[in-house]
């Protein structure tokens, strides 16, 4: 679903960093214009910070909205994610957004919605679930990881997991988990999926989803550089809906999509 999107680059104030796990950190920024304007599945391109290393900016999902302020859960992965789990609060970060697409929730009279997700793919999930919520939703969280250690569930509720190693949960995937819990949750009236985490888990819950005819947006990932269609660095193949195959830029028109565009 298209975002009103801002091209605005803000200056946001770090207000508060707080670890949850070894390596992912909740950010809180001051950023009035984009938690007034954000919309679920929507993202922020991030200057993490003043020097010119990292010299792009990095992308993140918007994992929750507080009045003024935005919080963003981050995964410390390289340099660019590294530093920014390190910022000192009090500092400045330029923030671009909200920016690319949301997820959509008012394309059908669905009863429960299912937010399916792995590893940092979790981050959005809290400000989807707090939106569908007030809007009267049942929702339902199917978290999977590797083992424990990569399960985000913070603040969520109605949680249901999966570990590949079986730690926690449902020993299998995240797939696997939501096989096991559909017909009771079909039971109690009509569904929309939610997806986001790494790209073989989206296409293997698109292509569960498209073979059961289930509504299911997917939020995808690639590498980004300017996130708002300038330098081409995340062009994406998406099916078309004769058939055939087309290239989007997915700052613009994703990076959530319908699962039935999603190239499995
Ligand atoms: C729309 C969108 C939303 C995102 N939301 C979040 C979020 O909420 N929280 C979060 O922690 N991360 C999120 N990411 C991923 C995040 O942007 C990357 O982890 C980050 O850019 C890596 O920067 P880095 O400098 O730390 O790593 P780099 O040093 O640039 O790269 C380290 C390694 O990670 C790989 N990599 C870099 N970017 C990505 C990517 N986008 N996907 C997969 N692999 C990548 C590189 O190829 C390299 O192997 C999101 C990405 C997109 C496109
Ligand atoms: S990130 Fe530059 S065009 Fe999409």
């Amino acid at each position: 679903m298209p975002g009103t999107n801002s091209f605005d680059d803000v200056k946001a104030t770090i207000v508060q960093t707080r670890r949850i796990s070894s390596d992912v950190s909740i950010i809180t920024l001051n950023c009035p214009s984009v938690a007034a304007t954000a919309k679920p599945g929507n993202f922020v391109n991030v200057k993490v910070n003043s020097s010119t290393q990292p010299l792009l900016r990095r992308p993140f999902s918007i994992h929750n909205v507080q009045g003024n302020h935005i919080e963003i859960m981050v995964k410390s992965i390289g340099c660019g994610t590294a530093l920014f789990c390190d910022s000192q609060e009090g500092s400045t970060v330029m923030t671009l957004g909200p920016l690319g697409t949301c997820f959509n929730i008012t394309d059908y009279d669905f009863k429960t919605a299912i937010l399916v997700s792995g590893g940092i793919g979790t981050a959005p999930m809290l400000f989807l679930e707090r939106t569908l919520a007030a809007q009267g939703k049942k929702v339902i969280n199917l978290i999977g990881g590797r083992t424990k250690e990569d399960l985000l569930a913070q603040n969520l509720s109605n949680c249901r997991f999966a570990t590949d190693d079986g730690s926690t949960g449902l020993k299998g995937t995240v797939v696997d988990l939501l096989r096991n819990e559909l017909t009771d949750i079909e039971k109690e009236g009509p569904i929309k999926l939610f997806a986001c985490g790494p790209n073989p888990m989206l296409k293997a819950v698109a292509k569960f989803c498209n073979e059961r005819h289930i509504a299911c947006d997917v939020s995808l990932e690639s590498v980004m550089g300017c996130g708002i269609g300038i330098c081409y660095g995340c062009s994406v193949e998406i099916n078309t809906p004769d058939g055939g195959i087309r290239t989007i830029l997915l700052c613009r028109e994703g990076p959530v999509i319908d699962a039935k565009l999603l190239v499995v």
